[in-house]
């Protein structure tokens, strides 16, 4: 998704901070980038297709910009090709603004067509360029730049997240804007900022002010005005945001989807152990909405989520039913919101998100709420519009993934659910504290687990199974049960990654089609753990040989290997729990495969971190 930064300073120029910036946010997936710098002269606009060192080698061409205030931009095309044309920002015809927009303006078109229809002649074939013509003629018709933005976003249908600079005679004026999209800005008393992930304001300060939908910011050295699109002020009070840079940062690891692959028992302790109440056999989240009276009255759940989010949600569903007793409606959030669903009474909607920004979820969550349900959350990101907007939050805390292919969030959302689960059922009455304290010391035992899937052992298994594999057309991932989420996970990591074919299948449905796909070119990843359906899992697995597929066995099922090509050895746990320890091969397996081939891992072509746009 398009990443968005600004700056405006009183000395020095703004570009490195741009350029480091949109390097911060790069992880974001984008196809092209560009800046416009503001100096004595007026506005400067370079921007080019494809990565940012191209951007960089263009400025490189004219001399380093005194620039005091500037927006970047990279960009994930949704109207107009990838080009130089269409990157942002982009101007108006007089070149008097300059604008960068994440988000799609949904009725461009009859304004553009007005705009030609009064002369204006467009550059690009781009959304956001009807912007800054809009703006550019309140500009003319003697608006400031404030009023100017307030008056064209009050023609606008869509969502964006914009901003915006243009010379004044008191210097560079920079005004932004969000209805969507996340948009944060930060302060200092050299300095104003804004970037659409905290990640690039982290570097200035932690205080960081994230803007709701309908905010306007009018920035300035030291101080941020923030008012409504209606012209109302509002006062927006900055969040002390405690994430270190030296997290985001690879250290020692090629690529963050390893190094976010490994973190995975850290984060399990992060997320769940200061919650763990072995004395009483229960969870404490620590958090307002979890409490017995808040939880006790719930009759329903519906999950929505996309993705890898849904995914740890379908497991979610197996802790919510097997151990809460609770019956669960799971939904892909972009269908969920169109398919005019019945919420009924005493339902607990929760959305599942690492990003917490993505628009097919937060609809969704906005739905659930309009149809009468109680909302939670389960997220990654603490200043988030879905942690904002949904009534209680189960925050995960795996710190910032900058992988677009999603590992450590994934586990730390299953951990979450169970502990929700466990919650839920102590609420309900239907777990006693001696059970539930059986189910939180898994928590405890599953972290020194996680670590031994780790190890060299498992990952060398794991790169070798990689290298037997890399010339397969395609892939079937089987798993039944609580692990048959785990087959769709796979799946997508190794599609999403490797550019392989790949498809998750409960395996009991093999027989029902996929089963037509067998044949030597064909590699079947079989999850099986040792539980209530490990001997339906095998006689699946002889289906497979039978005719002639190559089947690769993860779990602790130790007859299933016996009657593998490969395997993959996972220890023994709580069937509860084994999806968190099953996952890791299948992650590791993606980005070794992915390594083989040679692609980008963790900026994947064609995909974004955050889907922020329908
Ligand atoms: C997962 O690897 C993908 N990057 C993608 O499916 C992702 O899970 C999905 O877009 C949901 O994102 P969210 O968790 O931030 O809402």
């Amino acid at each position: 998704m398009c990443g968005i930064v600004g700056a405006l300073v009183n000395e020095g120029s703004v570009v490195s901070d741009l350029i480091e910036g949109l390097r911060l946010l790069e992880y974001r997936g984008y196809d092209s980038a560009g800046v416009a710098l503001m100096d004595a002269r007026g506005i400067t606009i370079r921007r080019r297709a494809g990565r940012i060192e191209r951007l960089e080698a263009a400025l490189a061409e004219n001399e380093a910009s005194s620039a005091r205030a500037g927006i970047g931009h990279t960009r994930w095309a949704t109207h107009g090709v990838p080009s130089d044309t269409n990157a942002h920002p982009h101007t108006d015809t007089e070149g008097r603004i300059a604008l960068v927009h994440n988000g799609i303006i949904e009725n461009y078109a009859e304004l553009k067509a007005e705009l030609v229809a009064s002369g204006v002649k467009f550059q690009s074939e781009t959304d956001t360029e009807v912007l800054a013509h809009l703006i550019g003629r309140e500009l003319s018709r003697g608006n400031d730049l404030l009023q100017a933005v307030l008056a064209s976003l009050s023609r606008v249908r869509g969502y964006y997240a914009i901003a915006a600079i243009t010379k004044t005679p008191e210097g560079p004026r920079l005004v932004c804007a969000r209805q969507g999209p996340p948009l944060a800005v930060a302060v200092t008393k050299d300095g104003a900022y804004l970037a659409s992930d905290v990640l690039a304001l982290i570097k200035h300060t932690r205080d960081v002010t994230f803007l709701e939908d309908g905010d306007v910011a009018d920035l300035h050295i030291g101080r941020a005005d923030v008012w409504r699109t209606d012209g109302t002020s509002v006062v927006r009070v900055p969040k002390r945001v405690e994430w270190d840079p030296e997290e985001a940062a690879k250290g020692t690891f090629p690529h963050y989807m390893l190094k976010e692959i490994h973190e995975q028992p850290d984060v399990l302790a992060h997320t769940a152990f200061d919650k763990i109440k072995e004395e009483k056999g229960d969870i404490d989240f620590g958090v307002p909405g979890f409490s017995d009276s808040d939880l006790r009255g719930i009759e329903r759940i519906a999950v929505v989520a996309c993705g890898t989010a849904l995914h740890a949600g379908y497991i979610a569903r197996y802790m919510f039913e097997g151990l809460a007793r609770l019956p669960v409606d799971i939904d892909y959030a972009s269908e969920f919101r169109y398919r005019d669903p019945v919420i009924a009474r005493n339902t607990l909607a929760i959305a599942i998100s690492q990003s917490g920004e993505t628009a097919d979820t937060l609809a969704a969550l906005r739905k659930a709420k309009e149809l009468g349900a109680r909302t939670a959350a389960i997220c990654n990101v603490e200043g988030s519009t879905l942690v904002r907007e949904a009534d209680a939050t189960i925050l995960t805390r795996a710190g910032p993934e900058i992988g677009v292919a999603s590992t450590k969030a994934f586990t730390a959302q299953v951990a979450a659910a169970y502990m929700l689960a466990v919650r839920l059922a102590r609420a309900r009455g239907v777990l006693t504290p001696e059970a539930g304290r059986e189910l939180v010391l898994e928590l405890r035992l599953l972290r020194p687990r996680m670590e031994q899937m780790l190890g060299e052992r498992i990952v060398s298994e794991v790169r070798e199974v990689a290298e037997k594999n890399q010339h397969q057309k395609g892939f079937l991932f089987l798993g039944r049960g609580i692990n048959y989420p785990v087959a769709l996970e796979g799946a997508l990591k190794l599609k999403e990654i490797s550019y392989v074919h790949a498809e998750g299948y409960p395996a009991g449905e093999m027989k029902h089609g996929p089963i037509a796909l067998i044949e030597p070119s064909m590699s079947i990843v079989a999850l099986n753990s040792t539980g209530l359906v490990h001997e339906k899992v095998r006689s699946n697995i002889e289906q497979v040989r039978a005719r002639g597929g190559r089947v690769i066995s993860i779990g602790s099922d130790r007859e299933s290997w016996a009657i593998s090509d490969e395997h993959v050895e996972v220890p023994e746990s709580s069937e509860w729990l084994s999806p968190i320890l099953n996952v890791i091969p299948l992650q590791l397996l993606a980005y070794h495969m992915a390594s083989l081939k040679g692609c980008d891992i963790d900026k994947p072509r064609n995909l974004a971190k955050s889907v922020t746009v329908e």
